[in-house]
């Protein structure tokens, strides 16, 4: 055990994700039980951390909160120390200043020099100033969208995907009933793992993700075999996907925000084109914010419990700046500073497309088969 460490800090950045609350009370409960260390929660993210907004938490604190979805830390994902906008000018341009200084003194006022930072890649960009001004920062992969590098899996995603897949169970027999195309949106900005694998999981005929930019015309050819073939078609779509002759739809954009773009609406946008272009009935699902709340399934729990306990055992070897990942079903860890501005995109050879292909599915390209390439897959 690194002998300084008497009290750690733990926040949560970013969107929540089912499992936060299972890596909160591992990495307390073991600080506590095996370490004897005192335990804080920041609230709110780095937003606590600024605001000082920190409360002790003990082992009843985390009791019972292995199954809950969210946080009881709170989070944040508009809110970056190192550019944080504090107003405007009386001409309306905003103000942004660099506050790590505030985050610095509220840890040194609570007397913590490591605290454990469960997020995704935003998070772990927002605690890479606050390491390199000397804390210890020990990582822990969340995200549903399962797009964080070093590691094969994020805990939160498999929920995510859980939650996809029944819903697009249920559109199928309704999409049956009616004889319609049923088109579902589900989240993943740039990486379309949820799409992929909730779309194979569920049966999806039509699989549209960011890293394929997709072909409208192909999807109705796609979609009219279909409804000649069984009378009803479902298309997952992820929020990210894009026409090859096209750009992301954007919803909102929110120039106060370290996380400025809100995607959403190529649901619609995909629905009304294959509508228009085949003349059958189709209707839309946006999934949104469904696929971040709720319990953890039950290998998130296991997972987040490994995460929260490994990221304990790396910060008592006193290892400093490290991200805790899980490579071919083994727990390590790698350099934080290596994860910062990086995406884990899905390889358009990825061995479950190729399944998927083989199998009739469209990926809207008006591509058939492709051989797999051997690339290990974490998605189960
Ligand atoms: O990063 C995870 C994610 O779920 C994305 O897929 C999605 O675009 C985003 O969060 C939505 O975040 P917000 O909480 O700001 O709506």
């Amino acid at each position: 055990m690194a002998p300084s460490i008497r009290r750690l800090g733990i926040l949560t950045g970013g969107g929540d994700c089912p499992g936060l609350n299972a890596v909160i009370r591992a990495v307390a409960k073991t600080a506590i039980l095996q370490y004897g260390i005192e335990v804080v929660g920041i609230e709110d993210g780095f937003q606590g951390l600024i605001e000082h907004r920190v409360r002790p938490l003990g082992i009843k604190d985390v009791s019972g909160i292995l199954t809950r979805g969210g946080t009881i830390l709170g989070s944040n994902n508009k809110c970056n120390p190192a550019r944080y906008c504090t107003g405007r000018k009386p001409n309306g341009e905003l103000i942004w200043e660099d506050v790590t200084e505030k985050c610095l003194t509220t840890l040194a006022r609570e007397r913590l020099e490591s605290i454990i930072v469960i997020g995704g890649d935003g998070t772990m960009a927002c605690a890479a100033p606050i390491a390199a001004a000397g804390i210890n920062v020990i990582g822990v992969p969340k995200t549903i969208d399962n797009d964080l590098v070093g590691t094969e899996i994020t805990f939160g995603f498999l929920t995510a995907v859980a939650t996809a897949t029944e819903a697009l169970d249920r559109l199928h027999s309704t999409a049956d009933s009616h004889h319609r195309v049923m088109v579902c949106e589900v989240m993943g900005r740039n990486a379309g793992w949820i799409a992929l694998t909730a779309g194979v999981a569920s049966g999806s005929d039509v699989i549209l993700l960011p890293e394929i930019p997709f072909d409208l015309r192909r999807i109705a050819d796609d979609i009219d075999r279909r409804m000649r073939d069984t009378g009803f078609a479902i298309v997952v779509v992820a929020e990210g996907a894009r026409p090859q002759s096209g750009k992301q739809v954007v919803s909102r954009y929110d120039p106060t925000s370290h996380d400025p773009i809100r995607l959403g609406g190529i649901g619609n946008l995909v629905a009304n084109e294959i509508a228009d272009l085949t003349g059958v009935e189709t209707r839309t699902t946006v999934l949104g914010h469904i696929q971040r709340g709720g319990a953890p399934i039950a290998s998130d729990r296991i997972l987040a419990t490994n995460f929260g306990f490994h990221a304990m055992a790396v910060l008592a070897s006193g290892k400093r700046n490290r991200m805790v990942v899980r490579e071919n079903n083994l727990f390590s860890d790698i350099d934080l500073f290596e994860t910062v501005g990086k995406q884990r995109l899905v390889p358009i050879d990825h061995p479950l497309i190729a399944a998927a292909r083989a199998i009739g599915t469209s990926f809207g390209d008006g591509a058939g088969s492709i051989t797999p390439k051997p690339i290990p897959s974490a998605l189960v």
